[in-house]
């Protein structure tokens, strides 16, 4: 059995290599080029550059240099000066269209980067899977001493890596998709030639629909391939220590680029002040905050910050409050409906975390637990905006015995408790309605874990872990219809 799966190894490498090639040739599909172009006002190309002749004053230029040090591709544009660009209605096309191939190659950017991840992961169950395979050989050459125990060995290891064949498996599907997709760009890369060989008539509205159809395939592909089952959790790296042994902090996950805010919330009980880091950088090594009032103080520690907003539980009710940090001020509150409150239905460390907010790939979710449901878990998915609840599930779980709970790509995992070892052992999907018993173990380095949250942009796992500020990352993998794409 170790040889096929071994195959899949190849499949992988294939895979990392596609992406690699998407990220160096997509630039170059319309036009970028690590040559400085410029494109604008004439009516013909110049062949020999393959781009229209410009004053560089009054044309836009883009600067693509291959390839960073990580291998991945990095474009600049330079817009002409303002009055000259609107007096062009195709120079500004032009511009747009840059923007999106632009916005384009950091979507890909990202792709690459957690396909990189899982593919880390991988490589080390094939290296697992090829000791299986040394040792199935050392059993057929000493096949008369220790075979018993060679045999229960290879038994041993046999159901360590059994649970990893479906995961291959899928990997292998993914390979697939991504191959097809690659042809489709191919194509793309032909009519685009074409059209250059046209300048003349260049059709920028064609050119534009190609361009998002092909950014939309894109945006598609990265968050399916960036959306999965959760296999594991690294070892955390500790951030900073500070503040009490319970309380709650995170980064918006859609925060603008080169956001990385730090929210920090200390205790569980009747605090109101949010404390805001400039970076992740300030906040690792530096005490310099701003603070916020919130108006209303705070129960528990399942708060979150989207969007620029921080959703949290009133204290002593179940209202949940959106409190908008642009604005300071209260944009939304509204009552969840039969959710206990005031710790009737607390996680296992009890802290009044009776609501727990939070955000994944989907958006943004409640989990608590009503008296209709007998105590067991309740997940709503919520209306940013309004706070309604767009659709509940109701799982089986008993709140009160979760350690934690987070959600990732429409999955809530729950923990089996807060103190000692500590692993993610129930999985509940929203896309099936369906639950399944999992073991995904992982370090609980301070032993008293009183908020885990899940951040999609970073795929990290956020824990305040007893006066501790600790990350995880996670290895997720993925399911993939070849229907989908
Ligand atoms: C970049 O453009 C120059 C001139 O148009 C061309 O000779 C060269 O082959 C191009 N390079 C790539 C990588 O497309
Ligand atoms: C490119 O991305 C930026 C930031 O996400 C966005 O503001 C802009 O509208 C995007 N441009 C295009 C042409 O999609
Ligand atoms: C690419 O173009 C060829 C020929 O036009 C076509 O047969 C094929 O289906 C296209 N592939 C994709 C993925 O669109
Ligand atoms: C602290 O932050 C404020 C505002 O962000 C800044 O003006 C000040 O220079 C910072 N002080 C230090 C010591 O970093
Ligand atoms: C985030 O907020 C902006 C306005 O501030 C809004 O336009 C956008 O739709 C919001 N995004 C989500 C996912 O809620
Ligand atoms: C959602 O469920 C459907 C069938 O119920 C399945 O085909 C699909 O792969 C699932 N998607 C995810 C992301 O799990
Ligand atoms: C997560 O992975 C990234 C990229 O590999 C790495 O830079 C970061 O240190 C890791 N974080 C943790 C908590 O392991």
């Amino acid at each position: 059995m170790s040889l096929p799966l071994l195959k899949i190894g190849v499949v992988l490498s294939t895979m990392a290599m596609i992406t690699n090639w998407m990220s160096q040739t997509l630039p170059s599909l319309v036009g970028l080029n690590t040559t400085k172009l410029t494109a604008a006002q004439g009516g013909y190309p110049d062949r020999s550059t393959g781009v229209l002749p410009a004053n560089p004053e009054d044309s836009w230029q883009v600067y693509s240099s291959a390839q960073d040090s990580e291998g991945r591709c990095v474009c600049t544009v330079v817009a002409p000066q303002q009055s000259m660009c609107s007096r062009d209605a195709r120079t500004k096309q032009l511009r747009q269209l840059l923007e999106k191939v632009q916005n384009m190659t950091q979507s890909i950017q990202v792709l690459d980067q957690r396909t990189q991840r899982d593919l880390q992961y991988v490589e080390k169950m094939e290296v697992q899977l090829r000791g299986l395979e040394t040792k199935f050989r050392q059993v057929e050459e000493n096949h008369k001493q220790n075979i018993a125990k060679q045999f229960k060995a290879i038994k041993a290891k046999m159901e360590e890596l059994r649970p990893l064949i479906p995961v291959l498996e899928e990997y292998k599907a993914d390979a697939k998709l991504v191959l097809q997709f690659k042809e489709e760009v191919q194509n793309l890369t032909t009519v685009l030639g074409e059209l250059q060989e046209e300048m003349g008539a260049y059709d920028y509205e064609e050119l534009h629909n190609r361009v998002s159809n092909l950014e939309e395939r894109l945006r598609a592909c990265m968050q399916k391939l960036a959306c999965g089952k959760l296999t594991g959790i690294s070892d955390p790296i500790t951030i900073k220590t500070s503040g009490s042994r319970f309380g709650s902090w995170m980064t918006d996950p859609l925060a603008p680029e080169g956001d990385t805010r730090v929210w920090y919330m200390d205790g569980y009980h009747n605090n109101r002040f949010v404390r805001e880091y400039k970076s992740m950088q300030d906040f690792m090594t530096s005490d310099n905050f701003t603070s916020h009032r919130l108006p209303h103080p705070w129960s528990g520690t399942g708060q979150v910050v989207y969007n620029g907003s921080i959703y949290f539980n009133k204290f002593q009710s179940h209202v949940i409050i959106k409190f908008d940090f642009r604005t300071s001020s209260i944009s939304k509150s509204r009552q969840l409906d039969y959710a206990g409150f005031n710790n009737a239905y607390h996680y296992a460390w009890g802290g009044h975390s009776d609501i727990d907010l939070m955000a994944d790939e989907g958006g943004l979710w409640a989990v608590y637990a009503t008296n209709q449901n007998a105590g067991n878990i309740v997940l709503s998915k919520l209306n940013p905006s309004t706070l309604q609840i767009i659709k509940s599930w109701t799982t089986n779980h008993p709140k009160r015995s979760a350690g934690e709970s987070f959600m990732i790509c429409g999955t809530l995992y729950v923990t089996n408790g807060y103190s000692g070892g500590t692993k993610v052992y129930y999985a509940y999907s929203t896309n099936s309605s369906t639950y399944e018993y999992i073991d995904i173990a992982f370090q609980n380095k301070y032993s008293h874990i009183s908020m885990l949250d899940y951040n999609p942009r970073d795929r990290a796992l956020y824990a305040w872990n007893n006066g501790h500020q600790v990350l995880y990352n996670v290895t997720l993998f993925h399911v993939i219809n070849s229907e989908e794409l």
